[in-house]
């Protein structure tokens, strides 16, 4: 029987879900990929922490030459994450003809050009589907069982840890910081959870969703973002009243050539089936002009998840070693425009909150008459303290016209706060 040996960075939540696959799963594997997949090294940090997978303490190694320089390891597997040194080791891994296969989507999204050409210039392989939504298979679906299609949007739950908050939130109707304390508890969210709540996790996986599904490379600092900090409770309150529940949504929308690109809390319609994606799960939406609408759901982070796609990427590589060729997504990226903020378009949820005298109401809605803003709902509620909210619904519009209103409004001596904008996507 073949061997191949694999050289792992990083023996983490996904380097332990790796090890535990290729032990559990070890019988399929050798009769799916015609190898038995043995790991040589593992680089960590420290290799004297205490780990609780039963790993022998020889193949541990902190010293990166050690699996550069082993000829016998054919594939690296770089589950480190952050920017470097894992760029720089999977870079050198691939000037030594290594194999490379990373979940990490900071890389991936930001370093995404130079690996992919440098995997092209030295004629090794580069796969990556760990790096968004974990366990589920979007990255080769692109790629592969999609190709046929022309793909007109695709949109996202792409971040489990904002996903379990926002359910939280809404089921147990607390507020965004009890919902994060008990992500962090349940190890959701971490101890600083910037990345998070704040968005930057889902921007790099809808910048890699984005480049593959419209044949471009996308610079993550063109995506919009905006995280979940600033959703209250009173606003998923309004939201169902409206028939929607609020989810940080990732956005990607091809029209006329120009592509939107945002991520933001969203209200999604309660009957879609986005909005019945709870807890830490993720979903991709997509239409394509063949298949029509798709909706991909599962795990999108955890240790047997991701490994399901790690090693899922490491027998990808051995079915395709002995080919010629192996980069056929590589070389035909077009520019695309993306579309600027502004002239995107929408309907929005805009909560105000007011003094309460007679004619507010009036002079705000002749505000966002003047702008263009139409009104499909307006509700007014609550005294406390002389002041009411008010919430207006607008039709679809653009984000423009909506940002002059705003500028008025808050100009007027009896509009107290703005107290938030949720954009409205009526799938
Ligand atoms: N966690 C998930 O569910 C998930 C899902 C999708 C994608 N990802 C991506 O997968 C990657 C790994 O995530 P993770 O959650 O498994 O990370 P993690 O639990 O923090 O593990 C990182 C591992 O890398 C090692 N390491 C870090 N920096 C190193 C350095 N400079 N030199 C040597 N070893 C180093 C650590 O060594 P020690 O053990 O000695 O500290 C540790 O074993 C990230 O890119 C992440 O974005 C994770």
């Amino acid at each position: 029987m073949k061997e191949v040996k694999i050289g792992l960075l990083g023996l983490g939540n996904v380097g332990k879900g790796v090890w535990k696959i290729l032990d559990m799963n070890r019988e399929e594997l050798i009769k799916r990929s015609g190898y038995d997949i043995k790991i040589g090294k593992i680089l960590v940090k420290d290799i004297n922490k205490k780990r609780d997978v039963d790993v022998p303490k020889e193949i541990l190694t902190e010293d990166f030459n050690e699996i550069l320089e082993d000829d016998s390891i054919e594939i690296i597997v770089e589950l480190m994450g952050g920017l470097e040194p894992a760029v720089d080791y999977m870079l050198k891994g691939m000037k030594r003809k290594k194999h490379i296969v990373t979940a990490n989507k900071m890389a991936v999204a930001t370093k995404g050009n130079i690996l992919l050409e440098t995997s092209k210039k030295e004629g090794v392989m580069l796969y990556y589907e760990g790096s968004v939504a974990g366990g589920i298979p979007i990255i080769h679906g692109l790629k592969d069982n999609l190709v046929a299609n022309k793909i007109e949007e695709v949109i996202g739950i792409i971040n489990g840890t904002t996903n379990y908050i926002l359910t939280k939130m809404t089921q147990d109707k607390i507020s965004f910081e009890e919902a994060l304390k008990e992500a962090q508890a349940k190890g959701y969210a971490e101890a600083d959870p910037t990345s998070d709540v704040e968005a930057f996790d889902a921007v790099y996986k809808l910048c890699i969703l984005s480049s593959l599904a419209f044949d471009t490379i996308v610079n993550v600092n063109s995506i919009y973002r905006e995280g979940i900090t600033n959703v209250k409770p009173i606003d998923i309150e309004y939201a169902k009243e409206f028939g929607y529940v609020i989810k940080l949504l990732g956005v990607i929308k091809e029209s006329n050539g120009e592509l939107e690109l945002r991520v933001h809390p969203t209200m999604v319609p309660s009957a879609h089936p986005l909005a019945n994606v709870n807890d830490s799960f993720n979903a991709i939406f997509l239409k394509g002009n063949a298949v029509g609408d798709l909706m991909l759901y599962g795990r999108g982070a955890g240790e047997l998840p991701t490994g399901s796609a790690v090693v899922g990427d490491i027998v990808s590589i051995l079915r395709n070693k002995e080919k010629s060729s192996y980069y056929p997504h590589l070389g035909n990226e077009e520019d695309k425009k993306i579309k600027d903020m502004q002239e995107v378009e929408c309907e929005y949820y805009i909560r105000i909150t007011v003094k309460d005298k007679p004619g507010v109401l009036g002079e705000i809605s002749s505000i966002f008459g003047k702008n263009n803003v139409s009104i499909l709902s307006v509700i007014q509620k609550g005294k406390r303290e002389e002041q009411v909210s008010l919430v207006f619904i607008t039709h679809n519009t653009l984000e423009g016209n909506i940002n002059k209103s705003i500028e008025m409004i808050k100009a007027l001596d009896d509009a107290e706060k703005i107290e938030n904008i949720i954009r409205i996507e009526n799938l």
